[in-house]
């Protein structure tokens, strides 16, 4: 190949090619190892002394010329390829937003909230213990005994390789048990409650495995059975927003408090007329509660003869399904977005 015929060829060659990847294979075929150009170079060796230094001189300038050529062709590709990217990414302000979706709180950690201020309001301090209790805490100190059905393999989860002994791990079946850390920890005079999410092995329309409880406890000198109904009274006119909502305790049974009752609301749905919520009784079982048990009190080292104190667990989500008039619990937890905008 002669040197103008290196030129011209390279010179079409570089305007035909159309992309970068292509044009670096081309080049080699000029000015790679094996390229004509580089062909040329090693032949100068056979020349004679004056005729191989004008050739030199001669390969050199084309072979200058062949990289003019090919930056050229380079930059002018890169070009084209970003003004192509430009076009393609090209921003339409005109467009309609998408919108921000700004998140909401979901109406659990609403009713949550609500009921931690209400309490707050009254004196209450907020407490918490763990989800994964020992027996001891959960049950035991709680004055469950070893045979009561709550210990069940098919009522409370348990841990693997854990027996459903003292020592043993569970997921907590209730909040009770920060009752028991609470008193293990601090003397009276104690006021305070203690929300988060308790399991058990439970599903149907008003049960499901999670679910959150909110537990009290005020112990002191003289604390009465009347303070407990006046706390939890005006606990629920306020969380009701009823003035005059009518409560009642019936009598009832815990192993940890003495006497137990479940307190009942006037039905919110229908002002205690009778419907479907309430079954036609115009009453809402709304918690458990009572009065400690010495035998909690032992447990934890506080003295049964000079203290005494009251105790409640209510069902979160039994209160925000009658504050929000839901009637299927599991809507709750099944993060459905149709569901939960409604509270956002
Ligand atoms: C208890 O858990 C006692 N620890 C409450 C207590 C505390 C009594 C302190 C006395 C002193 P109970 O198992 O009844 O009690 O549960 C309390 C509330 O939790 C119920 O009224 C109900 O509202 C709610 N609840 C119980 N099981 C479920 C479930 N599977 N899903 C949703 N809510 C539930
Ligand atoms: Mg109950």
């Amino acid at each position: 190949m002669s040197l103008d015929e290196i030129l011209t060829d390279a010179a079409r060659e570089f305007a035909a090619v159309t992309s970068l990847p292509v044009l670096d294979q081309v080049k080699a075929r000029y000015l790679g190892k094996s390229g004509a150009v580089t062909a040329l170079m090693k032949g100068l060796g056979a020349l004679p002394v004056e005729a191989r230094k004008q050739q030199g001189a001669r390969i050199n300038e084309v072979k200058e010329q062949v990289e003019t050529l090919l930056k050229a062709r380079r930059e002018a590709l890169q070009r084209e390829a970003l003004e192509r990217q430009l076009a393609a990414e090209s921003i339409d302000v005109t467009l309609p937003g998408r919108g921000d979706a700004p998140g909401g709180l979901h109406p659990v950690t609403r009713t949550l909230a609500r009921i931690e201020r209400l309490f707050a309001s009254i004196g209450f301090a907020v407490a918490d213990g763990p989800e994964i209790e020992t027996d001891f805490h959960n049950f035991t100190a709680l004055n469950i005994p070893q045979n009561h059905p709550a210990r069940a393999m098919h009522d409370t989860f348990y841990l693997a390789g854990d027996g459903a002994t003292d020592g043993g791990r569970l997921l907590r079946t209730h909040t009770s048990p920060v009752q028991v850390r609470y008193m293990q920890q601090t003397r009276p005079p104690i006021r305070i409650i203690a929300p988060g999410r308790v399991y058990r092995c439970d599903s149907d329309v008003t049960h499901t495995p999670m679910f959150h409880q909110v537990e009290g406890l005020w112990v002191d000198e003289t604390v009465s059975f009347a303070d407990l109904k006046g706390v939890l009274a005006e606990f629920m006119a306020r969380f009701f927003e009823r003035d005059n909502l009518a409560v009642r305790f019936r009598p009832s049974f815990f192993p940890f408090t003495e006497p137990s009752a479940e307190m009942d609301i006037a039905c919110v749905i229908c002002g205690g007329d009778g419907c479907r919520v309430c079954s036609h009784t115009g009453w809402l079982e709304v918690l458990g509660c009572g009065m400690v048990h010495p035998n909690v009190f032992g447990h934890v080292g506080i003295d049964a003869e000079r203290y005494q104190g009251f105790a409640f667990g209510l069902g979160v989500e039994r209160l925000a399904m009658l504050r929000y008039g839901v009637d299927d619990l599991r809507l709750f937890f099944e993060n459905d977005m149709r569901f939960l905008r409604q509270f956002a």
